[in-house]
């Protein structure tokens, strides 16, 4: 199993480092515009190896020769927000890199499974679609595994339990359109809304839409990286693994929920060779017709993008 993950940044180098301790790659490759960075990451990652006790090998490299045959690819690379950014601010400077990564990765790796992380979401991962030619099931994006965590770490604190007690799911795009889906959530068997009145569910709901830039703001410089990163992981794990597991995640749509020809937060079966099915829950109609909502949201932004010259 080759994993490539393109761009050694804060979210690329854990991403990477949580493959390659996870054991499930014989190798994991990492590319980068800045010279010696990933090299330098990745020798550091395989001298962790006799003490960590994985047999992975780490490459870092700043071309594409070395990811030729990936079955599996995650992109990070990108330009994170500052403060006081939305996601959409970045929209056009890293549409660039995506069509970049594109060109780059996938002619020698052809039959690769693609996740996208590279903000804004929805419309980073349409467009490598459509830069690769890859069939749809084949290029997805991490958004839902990480706002899922988010809303079941809050619904946690909130109520002082484990978080693993919490079983939670957040659909529509990751960012001002996301749907966290109260009528989904699980806290120890019961339903959340038995646990928990409504204006604080609306609070915890809030502060999930609002979790990335809560983070941005503390930083001051880059975004969230240790969380972004397991929710990437899992997925290459159940990918890699052929897990059949259900997440959610960013995936094209064609009329599940109403909705059609386009990339959306939705709960998806993950294995072998991608999306292998979208899964549709009984939700409320004010939780449809929001992920409606969404759906033409980005939409819009994917016309807008389409526009943008090379
Ligand atoms: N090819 C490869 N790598 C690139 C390219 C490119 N064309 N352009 C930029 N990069 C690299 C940068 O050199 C940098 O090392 O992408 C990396 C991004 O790393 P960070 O600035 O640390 O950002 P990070 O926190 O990793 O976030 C990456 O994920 O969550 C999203 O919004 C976030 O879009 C951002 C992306």
């Amino acid at each position: 199993m080759k994993v490539t993950v393109v761009g050694a940044g804060k979210y690329g180098s854990t991403t990477v480092q949580r493959i390659a301790e996870s054991g499930l790659a014989d190798e994991v490759v990492m590319t980068d515009i800045v010279e010696g960075l990933p090299q330098g990451l990745a020798l550091d990652m395989m001298q962790s190896r006799p003490i960590e006790g994985f047999e992975t090998r780490v490459v870092g490299t700043n071309t594409y020769a070395e990811t030729a045959g990936s079955d599996i690819c995650v992109v990070t690379a990108g330009l994170p927000r500052k403060p006081g950014m939305s996601r959409m601010d970045l929209l056009e400077v890293n549409a660039k890199i995506i069509k970049d990564v594109a060109k780059n990765f996938c002619p020698a790796s052809p039959d690769a499974v693609v996740i996208v992380v590279t903000n804004p979401l929805d419309e980073m991962t349409h467009l490598f679609r459509d830069a690769s030619g890859f069939p749809h099931q084949r290029v997805m994006g991490q958004a839902g595994m990480l706002d899922t965590a988010r809303f079941e770490h809050f619904v946690a604190e909130e109520l002082g339990i484990s978080p693993l007690q919490v079983e939670a799911i957040t659909l529509g795009s990751h960012g001002e359109t996301m749907v966290p889906v109260p009528s989904q959530v699980k806290v120890a068997g019961k339903p959340l809304t038995e646990v928990a009145d409504d204006a604080t569910i609306e609070q915890l709901v809030q502060r999930t839409r609002d979790g990335g830039a809560e983070i941005v703001a503390l930083l001051k410089t880059g975004s969230a990286y240790y969380a972004p990163s397991s929710a990437a992981a899992a997925m290459v794990e159940a990918v890699a693994g052929d897990k059949d597991e259900v997440m959610p995640v960013c995936a094209w749509l064609t009329g599940q929920y109403g909705i059609d020809g386009v990339y959306l937060g939705v709960p998806a079966k993950l294995g072998a060779g991608g999306v292998k099915e979208i899964v549709e829950l009984p939700l409320t109609d004010a939780e449809v017709s929001a992920l409606r909502g969404a759906g033409n949201a980005v939409r819009e932004k994917c016309a807008d993008l389409s526009k943008l010259g090379d």
